[in-house]
């Protein structure tokens, strides 16, 4: 069985054998295809990359109609069971392998060497009002990390690379507590290196006063395993951006920050937060059939369900929802809850759900188990990107060294006027 596809051209009755790799055709390959020899050729049409791969990649496999979900081979309900710690996690995402124990202690030492950030960057987010959106201080601050590493920019020199990767995993945690203790007007906490990634980002987050910070176990595990739930989800809206800005070879700062702005939006990161809103919205489980109908009657989404990949149960859900009750032991319910419960109850047997395979996604109860944990709603989209932050800095490794990989730039379909004179203001209508 030929590797090939033959396409025949209706207008001109010719045929063309395109040569198939990894049940995929080289949109490139279509271009031969043509009336007249002078013109462009055809092109594929994929609004919003409903079926284009834009790259070959080793990082995350996902099987969206099973619930699969791996990194590097391994299974996500594996890796969450036994990982150690989120470095770990990282480690494997990023290099490919799990690491050895020197392997291992290398890393976090690397990263811990970067987890302060320079004093100017604390007066940088002094500068935002008390109110400021700690998203929006985040992406910032990312970006204005560029101007403190001006090295940065050389994105060809693979040890210059790696420099950046310490630095980022290292601070985004620093930078995201620094910008909710902004927002209450309290005094910054240093990184404590002495702690896991989790334990420490849990200290600068809430210590109060000179009272040593204990770090409560459950809570800890909690957050290290949504960070690695988090850790990379293959190509996103936001990696997709951070593939797209990077391949103009600008410093992973600036890419770090446009793929943040990617996951703020609704229909990403923001969906945990969008959640909660919907839950306080429906206020009591008397009213959620009401609510499911209006999601029905096209009046509003069920936040937290739906998948562009998954049609079926989003993996990360399953994890989450299991550990919802272990923080919760430690937290108290979150009340809203049985709410969520109920929703899901029904959506799992409403047709409108089923037919179109929407499940419950990872945000269904992230939000849940965040508030509970004491985090602000404003503050969720930052903690998925300090998770995602290393799945973001692995496909950008991996697409500057493919070296199939050029600057991005899509192709479109012209239906605007065609050419016309320039009108002086006094004749327009
Ligand atoms: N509630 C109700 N109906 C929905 C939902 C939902 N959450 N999601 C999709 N649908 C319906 C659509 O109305 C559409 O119905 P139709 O065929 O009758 O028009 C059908 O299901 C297909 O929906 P699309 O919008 O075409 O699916 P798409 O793949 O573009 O969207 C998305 C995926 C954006 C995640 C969507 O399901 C959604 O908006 N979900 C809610 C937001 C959310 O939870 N986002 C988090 C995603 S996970 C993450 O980013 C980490």
């Amino acid at each position: 069985m030929a590797d090939t596809i033959t396409i025949i051209d209706n207008r001109t009755g010719k045929k063309y054998d395109l040569p198939i790799q990894h049940d995929t055709i080289k949109a490139l390959d279509l271009r031969q295809i043509k009336v007249k020899d002078d013109e462009f050729g055809m092109m594929g049409y994929d609004p919003a990359f409903m079926n284009t791969a834009s790259c070959v990649s080793k990082i995350t496999y996902i099987d969206g109609d099973k619930g699969i979900l791996r990194y590097r081979g391994y299974p996500i309900e594996q890796i969450a069971e036994n990982a150690q710690s989120f470095l770990e996690v990282a480690y494997l995402v990023l290099k490919g392998e799990l690491p050895n124990k020197k392997q291992l202690e290398d890393w976090r030492y690397n990263i811990k060497m970067h987890t302060m950030v320079h004093e100017n960057v604390k007066t940088l987010m002094e500068g935002f009002r008390y109110d400021a959106h700690p998203m929006g201080i985040f992406i910032s601050t990312v970006a204005a990390l560029s101007t403190f590493y001006p090295e940065a920019k050389q994105v060809r020199n693979a040890e210059v690379r790696e420099k950046q990767i310490y630095r980022l995993i290292g601070k985004v945690p620093t930078i995201a507590a620094f910008a909710y203790r902004h927002s209450k007007g309290m005094p910054y906490v240093y990184p404590d290196n002495d702690l896991t990634y989790a334990g420490n980002f849990l200290k600068m987050m809430f210590k109060a006063g000179e009272s040593p910070y204990k770090v409560n176990d459950t809570l800890e595990h909690a957050l290290t395993i949504l960070f690695i739930l988090h850790a990379d989800h293959e190509q996103n809206c936001s990696t997709s951006a951070m593939r797209v800005i990077g391949s103009s070879e600008c410093d992973p700062y600036s890419a770090t920050a446009g793929a943040a702005a990617a996951l703020w939006g609704p229909l990403h990161g923001g969906a945990n937060e969008a959640v909660i809103h919907m839950l306080d919205q429906i206020g009591s489980m008397k009213n959620v059939p009401g609510f499911i109908k209006e999601v029905k009657d096209g009046k509003g989404r069920l936040m937290g369900f739906g998948h562009r990949v998954y049609k079926n149960y989003d993996p990360r859900a399953k994890v989450i929802k299991k550990m919802a009750y272990e923080v919760f032991e430690v937290t108290g319910r979150n009340p809203m809850l049985d709410i969520a419960l109920e929703l899901e109850r029904i959506a799992l047997e409403d047709e409108y759900f089923v037919k179109r395979k929407l499940y419950p996604n990872v945000d269904f109860y992230s939000g849940l188990i965040y508030q509970a944990m004491g985090f602000p709603l404003d503050l969720f989209p930052v903690l998925f990107a300090i998770g995602r932050t290393t799945g973001w800095l692995a496909q950008w490794e991996e697409m500057l060294t493919d070296p199939e990989q050029k600057i991005s730039r899509p192709r479109q379909v012209y239906l605007g006027s065609g050419s016309r004179n320039w009108v002086p203001t006094i004749d327009r209508k």
